[in-house]
């Protein structure tokens, strides 16, 4: 049973009938602009796919656009973003070598009681869950080295529900093979599984009263990322 109006036959959200059976990533981008796999779409402007270097070494996967990202249809395109591309300038990673996504591919908000303030709201598991296949299928496509997970969102969607960020950043873990390829096959270029490095998120560094001490963390586990690559 579900409470939710999302049917009563026990699978409830999947992004899988919206995926194409076929083709690249620009395949992919179109037809996730389509998506209607879980109830986000209803209210954000658009879906907002990966972007970046479809043959990038690393990518990295935040938690789900914000409002910036919502208006102009690109991920970490606001506040965030800017941190993120600042640390990464620090760590030496090249930005135009990296792809940058998302686990949940919609906006989803609140809006303030007066006045039109978007404020973010943190996805469910349904919806994370919902929308994997997503990910998955960037994963398979782009086949990066190294996938670095900004947050707990990222990280659960990348690594399982024992995902803590606190216990399990900085550090190279391999990627399960379940969450690489829903199809069993490995999506790494070089046929292994990769690595996953996780680390706090920005938008989290950006709320924090004191940054410095964050931030430093957020560019040395990205330095972790870079010098997996060898
Ligand atoms: N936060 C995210 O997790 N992703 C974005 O694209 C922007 C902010
Ligand atoms: Fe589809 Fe993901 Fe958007 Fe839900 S959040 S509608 S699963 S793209």
């Amino acid at each position: 049973m579900t409470s939710d109006g999302n049917g009563s036959d026990g699978h409830g959200y999947d992004a899988a009938p919206y995926l194409p059976r076929r083709g690249g990533l620009a395949a992919h981008r179109r037809a996730a602009a389509d998506c209607r796999g879980c109830p986000l779409f209803q209210d954000a402007s658009g879906t907002v796919f990966g972007a970046g270097n479809p043959s990038a070494r690393i990518m990295l996967v935040g938690e789900q656009p914000g409002d910036q990202e919502d208006r102009q249809g690109e991920p970490f395109v606001g506040p965030a973003g800017g941190l993120l591309r600042k640390a990464m300038r620090e760590a030496g990673i090249d930005e135009d070598q990296t792809y940058v996504t998302n686990a949940v591919k919609h906006f989803k908000f609140t809006t303030a009681p007066r006045g039109k303030r978007r404020i973010h709201k943190a996805p469910s598991l349904r919806e994370m869950t919902a929308c994997r296949p997503w990910l998955t299928a960037e994963l398979r496509l782009v086949a990066p080295e190294v996938v670095v997970a900004l947050g707990a969102t990222a990280g659960k969607a990348l690594l399982g529900s024992s995902f803590r960020v606190t216990k399990d950043r900085g550090t190279l873990i391999p990627l399960p093979e379940a969450r690489v390829a829903g199809d069993g096959a490995s999506g790494m270029a070089d046929g292994g599984r990769g690595f996953a490095v996780a680390t706090l998120h920005p938008a989290a560094i950006l709320r924090a009263e004191d940054r410095e001490e964050p931030y430093a963390g957020l560019v040395s586990d990205l330095r972790v990322a870079a010098r997996a690559l060898g």
